[in-house]
């Protein structure tokens, strides 16, 4: 057994492949997960339906503060809006702060899959095993916005592209928490691969560590 956090921290940009990846890992890890991107969603939707600016440090450490699991089921958290709302308020020191005992507690029983932005730097740094899981903005752009095509949302993909780079860019040089790998965090880029092959990657690197074999051992 390891003495570090029975977590798995996966960090990476937008539509990187984070979530269908930290999903299936929870599945097979036999360990809850959470898309900690949810959080900053949620503060954004509170504060728009209660009026507010998404930049006001005040009103946004508020909502934080009253964010409950059940606002995590809002409808209407993926919207272009709400995208925008969320990566600025997650620029706010007062927001993350507010953020992270939600964070460090989903993980205190039981272990836990969370996937993010800062989860190996700033909220599990001694998490057992970390993934950076990134690939081209073009990719990227084109994966979210096949998904808005899905869910019937038009939009054109010069402006889904751009406001990916947008995010990004915000993402990774805010002062709180910018994106970026953990030293000792594995990459993993999907570019060229796909959800299984990503899925296999991730695998491999667990196994190299015993987590893999640990997790299902007596099962
Ligand atoms: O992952 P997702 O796109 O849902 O995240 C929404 C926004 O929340 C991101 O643009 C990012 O600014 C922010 N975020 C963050 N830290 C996390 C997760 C998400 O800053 N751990």
């Amino acid at each position: 057994m390891s003495a570090r956090p029975n977590v798995l921290a996966i960090d990476g940009p937008a539509a990187a492949g984070k979530g269908t990846l930290a999903r299936r890992l929870a599945a097979a890890l036999h360990l809850p997960y959470l898309d900690t991107g949810l959080l900053y969603r949620a503060v954004a939707r509170r504060l728009l339906d209660a009026g507010a600016d998404a930049g006001d440090p005040v009103a946004a450490e508020a909502q934080a503060r009253a964010l409950t699991t059940a606002d995590l089921d809002a409808p209407n958290l993926r919207t272009p809006q709400i995208d925008r709302a969320a990566a600025a308020v997650a620029s706010l020191p007062l927001v993350r702060a507010a953020l992270l005992a939600f964070q460090r507690d989903f993980a205190t029983a039981h272990g836990a899959v969370l996937d993010g932005r800062d989860i190996g730097t700033i909220i599990f740094p001694d998490a057992r095993a970390k993934l950076f899981v990134t690939a081209s903005v073009d990719a990227r752009a084109r994966r979210r916005w096949l998904e808005l095509q899905q869910r019937g949302v038009v939009a054109a993909f010069d402006t889904v592209r751009d406001d990916m780079q947008a995010r990004d860019a915000a993402d990774a040089s805010r002062a709180a928490a910018p994106l970026r790998p953990a030293p000792d965090a594995i990459l993993i880029d999907t570019t060229a691969l796909d959800a299984d092959q990503a899925f296999a990657a991730a695998i491999a690197h667990l196994a190299a560590l015993g987590w893999y074999a640990d997790a299902n051992e007596n099962r």
